[in-house]
């Protein structure tokens, strides 16, 4: 999604802010810009496509100015090209917006019927339009034209403002996407998220729904929704710390998939006391043995992470698990219990869909817990319940570390919640919990068969079309492998439950599509292998993912097949993860795709 970043600096603020934009690439953009005021003037360059571009048109007309902002765009209104790009400006204001602005329509009708001139198709060039009507024509302050500018806009936003003759002033509103305010030493800054104040500073204050925060060099000041002068906590951000580069990876996402031993093992260290081999939460958790009912939502690979879990709580804790993708939850006039619970998975904690679930189910009485990787998110702070995953900044769109803390974190829970109902025992837990500890080496050792996967991706790269089944824990799995290859390789690829196959995608099996089976040896291995029979007799090309005695077992006859270590059946998931990753990363480099910035694609999504 669009990344902003606001300086009142000390220096020539142009290069700073292309370096802040750096950071915020991982959310994905298509256009960039800066806007600067030099000598009370405002300027500004914009460039279609990625930040070289942008750098480009700024080393061709350098930009001078102490004070500016500067964009990366995910178009949603308009092209990705130079004249949607932000910053949007008028003579009086320059502005950057990220989040979508519904009744756009109507306010650029309004403004037009007053003789103001748009240049852009975006909705974001309403509010500097509106803006700047206020300044001309109600003869007020710079302030409060932003405010009654922001108070006629309907959607989920975040801006940034700098005005011409201003030179030590920045406005900034927070209403749905998140929007956060970093104190330097003379210096302020605006950001979308901490990881671009991270080069900045690591004093951070998160604005809250309906903020407007008034900064120069010295302070700020914050106004909620009512115009009340409000203060917000300071936060010493861990974000600083982070390390923003590849680590000798190829790509962002090589990096991620090879971090996940470690990151695992962090996760696990937040739930689990090794010396005796049980579960601990935090005091404030959930009480499962009172909650009469478990809602799960996310998106994406975080809804899929939700669903393995689903089998988890079921199994365990024998808790009957209601779960949706959150864009639906969110719109469902669900009948949620009294005494319910409800567990929201993000990376980010930002995702626009799950926030809204999750401010729906706490108004409907529900207790609210976070899976969440980010501990300032909006999903971190809204939540009555923080759920840590442990996997450190993932930069790369395409989540793979964050979906195996996630299902760490989750098998976690869900074996406490099995021993707080009382229907798994001590000895169970115990068993459980070492399965659960052994899981960074099993990671570790599926991350060997790299080699052997790379060389079986050149041949996935010629597929039109890939299928992916599994029963059980295996199948969400497969709808996962299924996102993961089509969002980086551009490859049409769908996941089936196997046993759903006959009914329907068995008629697309021929000599060219190849069909990855995911089926590590349990209680479902034989039905699956038999549905892969079925697939093999029809011409299908099977790819078997199971361990070396299912491969054996397998028998003749397969296209190919990646071995994985040997497993606890049930938490296979967390290790098999990383054969699909691998497959779908193989195969996208294989293609030459851009790896890291899918097209069209947005780390953190906060628009609807
Ligand atoms: O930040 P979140 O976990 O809430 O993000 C949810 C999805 O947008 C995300 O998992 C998306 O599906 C990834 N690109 C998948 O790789």
């Amino acid at each position: 999604m669009c990344g902003i970043i606001g300086i009142l600096g000390t220096t020539d603020v142009a290069p700073l802010i292309v370096d802040g934009l750096k950071r915020l690439e991982y959310r994905g953009y298509d256009s960039a810009g800066v806007a600067t005021i030099d000598h009370g003037r405002l300027d500004r360059r914009r460039a279609p496509g990625k930040l070289g571009n942008l750098q480009a048109a700024l080393d061709a007309r350098p930009l001078a100015g102490r004070t500016g902002i500067g964009h990366t765009r995910w178009a949603t209104h308009g092209a990705p090209n130079e004249a949607n790009a932000h910053p949007h400006s008028t003579p009086r204001v320059s502005v950057v917006h990220n989040g979508i602005i519904e009744n756009f329509a109507e306010l650029k009708r309004e403004l037009e019927g007053y003789g103001r001139r748009f240049e852009s198709e975006t909705d974001a060039e309403v509010c500097p339009q509106l803006i700047t009507h206020y300044l001309e024509s109600e003869n007020v302050g710079p302030v409060e034209a932003f405010r009654k500018a922001i108070a006629r806009l309907k959607g989920a936003f975040a801006f940034v403002a700098i005005f011409t003759g201003e030179d030590n002033l920045m406005v900034g509103a927070r209403k749905g996407s998140p929007l956060a305010i970093g104190r330097g030493e003379g210096e302020m800054f605006l950001g979308s998220d901490s990881y671009a104040l991270a080069p900045f500073t690591n004093r951070v204050t998160y604005l809250e729904e309906g903020d407007i925060v008034v900064a120069t060099r010295e302070g700020f000041e914050i106004f909620n929704e009512r115009g009340e002068k409000v203060s917000r906590p300071e936060m010493i951000s861990s974000a600083a710390d982070a390390l923003v580069d590849k680590d000798g990876h190829r790509h962002f996402m090589a990096k991620e998939i090879h971090e996940q031993p470690e990151v695992i093992a962090h996760t696990l260290s937040r739930y689990i006391d090794a010396a005796n081999e049980t579960v601990r939460l935090a005091e404030n958790a959930f009480d499962f043995s009172r909650l009469s009912s478990l809602t799960i939502s996310a998106c994406g690979t975080a809804y899929y992470a939700g669903l393995i879990s689903k089998y988890w709580f079921e199994s365990w804790a024998r808790l009957p698990v209601e779960i949706d993708i959150a864009s639906e939850l969110r719109y469902r006039s669900v009948p949620y219990k009294d005494q319910g619970g409800a567990i929201f998975v993000s990376q980010s904690g930002e995702t626009a869909d799950t926030l809204a679930a999750l401010r729906e189910a706490k108004a409907r009485g529900q207790k609210i817990a976070a899976v969440v990787n980010v501990p300032e998110s909006s999903i971190a702070r809204e939540a009555d319940i923080i759920f840590p995953m442990a996997a450190g900044p993932e930069i790369g769109v395409a989540s793979t570390k964050a979906f195996t803390c996630q299902l760490t974190a989750l098998a976690a829970i869900a074996i406490a919640a099995g021993r707080q109902r009382g229907t798994i025992d001590d000895m169970e837990e115990r068993r459980l919990v070492r399965a659960l500890l052994e899981t960074p080496r099993h990671v570790a050792e599926a991350l060997r068969q790299a080699g052997a996967i790379e060389a079986i991706a050149n041949d996935i790269a010629k597929a039109r079309d890939v299928l992916y089944i599994g029963r059980g824990v295996s199948f969400p799995l497969a709808l996962e492998g299924a996102l993961k290859l089509k969002e980086i390789s551009y490859i049409h690829a769908e996941g089936y439950a196997a046993g759903e196959l006959k009914h329907g995608p068995i008629a697309l099996i021929d000599e060219e599509l190849p069909v990855i089976v995911i089926a590590p040896p349990d209680a479902l291995f034989e039905k699956t292998i038999s549905n892969m029979h079925e697939v093999m007799a029809r011409g299908g090309k099977a790819l078997l993912i199971s361990d070396r005695a299912g491969i054996a077992a397998a028998g003749d006859g397969l296209w190919a097949s990646i071995e994985a270590p040997t497993v606890e059946p049930i938490l296979a998931p967390i290790v098999y993860a990383v054969a699909i990753q691998l497959l779908a990363y193989y195969t996208a480099t294989n293609k030459g795709t851009d790896v890291d910035q899918p097209r069209n694609l947005a780390k953190s999504v906060t628009v609807e």
